[in-house]
């Protein structure tokens, strides 16, 4: 089954939301669009599915989004249930607190995968999923 078409950032070229393609060499980053950007409020973090990884796509106070491993490397709790501001995520569970900008550790905890975010031209979030 095939999900829906979107466009990509260009508004000309269709980009599947169903399943993902696998790149061949299993290196190359594939755009994945995950919908509109307004379903991720300001302040907040959603958890998406992809490619068999949770994923938590974060919408920053400035507009902006990050995109990080959606599971705790303390010990699996839900990133994107936690609270952000401009700068970090605490996990809800432990309280441990990650750097949004790098998935680095504040508090000593294991890094999180860190993935490239945006917002295409038709307010599309576009992962690059590697
Ligand atoms: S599971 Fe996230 S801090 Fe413990």
């Amino acid at each position: 089954m095939t999900g829906p078409t979107h466009l990509d950032a260009t508004g000309s070229a269709p980009v599947s939301t169903g399943a993902l393609p696998v790149p061949p060499d299993g290196t190359e980053a594939v755009p994945t669009v995950l919908g509109p950007a307004d379903q991720v409020p300001i302040g907040e973090g959603r958890a998406f599915a992809v490619g068999g990884e949770q994923i938590a796509v974060f919408h920053l106070r400035d507009g902006t989004f990050r995109a990080r491993s959606a599971v705790c490397t303390h010990r699996g709790g839900p990133i994107a249930d936690g609270t952000i501001d401009q700068r970090v995520v605490m996990c809800p569970l432990h309280q441990n607190v990650f750097e949004l900008d790098t998935g680095c550790s504040t508090t000593g905890a294991p890094p999180l995968k860190s993935y490239t975010v945006h917002v295409n031209g038709v307010q599309n979030i576009v992962l690059q999923f590697t």
